[in-house]
């Protein structure tokens, strides 16, 4: 057990830097691979999150009462640690999962870890479990904060005591298939969130209810599903776990942030990559007749990267988009890429 602050910067891992020849990294999907440490964090009474600690990843203790486990006190954030060509390792913009960690803690009456703790941890993972970050271009280290009411609880109220716990998996693609395009099933039964939830932040209520949708569609051989706004039942919202973009001609647009969508991080770096690019980026309602008649529909998330969308099926009439390598949305994620890759400026400051 090693405490966050014997950690100083430039951060080290106390293990030997031991590799991980038996892992076949051209092979990585989304699923979980335990690594060597996790980060705890406490905060009790006073609302304040004391030193928190790196120990060996592991099961952790909850009481059955706990408000997470009763009342679904809980969100999670997701971010990725990167490996160069030159065997540098850097984070992306995990500033921004903090500060969206802030936004949803308020929003589920918890208090949450300052920004600055927020991204020690983060380091502290990264760095770690460095020998499971993947090699450049195999595939990333994804990491995943948890903030949850730990602390007993019988009658609805927050709970008494609150964990910020972090741990990694190294992963590869999100979707079966690698790159290959999306199939989605626009679902117009079940929705994702309404207004006046919590659909907006990143709670861990907010995934199990797509589950069923999900599998349903998985099962008909679909690799996710759309959800449409839960009042009209018109307008486009989001997929299961990504964002999603419209293109046509040079207006790129995605659904706004009105409490419904989550404030992607991949969806804002996305935006601001297509207004270097001279598009025209607009947040707004998207009704489901404009997806239909889009020239290109894509996807983004942590997970999922930037996913292109080859065909969407609504309501028993399926629609196909012109698939090739010289799509926009692949355009734009290559330059991401080469901003997180370092051959292009990072003009931003998004790399840490
Ligand atoms: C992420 O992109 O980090 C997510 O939240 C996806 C997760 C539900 C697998």
């Amino acid at each position: 057990i090693r405490s966050a602050s014997s950690l100083k910067e430039p951060y080290e891992s106390s293990e030997d830097d031991e590799s991980n020849n038996n892992i076949d990294w051209n092979n990585l999907g989304f699923g979980l691979m335990q690594t060597d440490y996790m980060y705890t964090m406490k905060c009790g009474e006073d609302e304040q999150f004391k030193q928190g600690q790196l120990t060996r990843y592991g099961n952790i203790e909850l009481s059955p009462s706990a408000g997470v486990l009763n009342y679904g006190q809980g969100l999670f954030e997701g971010t990725k640690a990167y490996r160069r060509e030159d065997g540098r390792l850097f984070l992306f913009r995990p500033q921004q999962n903090a500060i969206r960690m802030q936004i949803g803690a308020e929003r589920m009456c918890m208090p949450s870890p300052s920004i600055e703790q927020f991204v020690d941890a983060v380091k502290q993972i990264a760095l770690a479990n460095k020998r499971w970050i993947p090699p450049s271009g195999k595939g990333s280290l994804y990491i995943r904060p948890l903030l949850m009411g730990s602390g007993s609880i019988l009658g609805l109220a927050p709970a008494s005591e609150y964990t910020f716990l972090v741990y990694a998996s190294p992963v590869g693609n999100y979707y079966k298939g690698g790159t290959a395009s999306l199939n989605l099933y626009v679902e117009d039964e079940y929705h994702r969130t309404m207004l006046g939830g919590a659909g907006g932040v990143k709670s861990i209520t907010n995934y199990a209810p797509v589950l069923k949708a999900m599998c349903k569609a998985k099962d008909r051989g679909f690799s996710d599903v759309l959800y449409l706004d839960s009042v009209n039942k018109r307008n486009v919202e989001e997929a299961s776990c990504s964002n999603v973009f419209i293109l046509k001609g040079n207006v790129l647009s995605t659904p706004v942030t009105n409490g419904n969508i989550l404030e992607g991080i991949t969806r804002k770096s996305i935006m601001d990559i297509a207004c270097d690019f001279g598009y025209r980026v607009e947040e707004r309602c998207i009704p489901i007749e404009e997806l239909i008649d889009a020239d290109e529909v894509f996807c983004t998330g942590t997970a999922v990267g930037v996913a292109p969308v080859g065909t969407i099926s609504y309501r028993g009439k399926r629609t196909e988009y012109k698939m090739s390598t010289e799509l926009a949305c692949l355009k734009l994620y290559s330059r991401l890429v080469e901003i997180q890759k370092g051959t292009i400026e990072d003009k931003r400051g998004w790399i840490v």
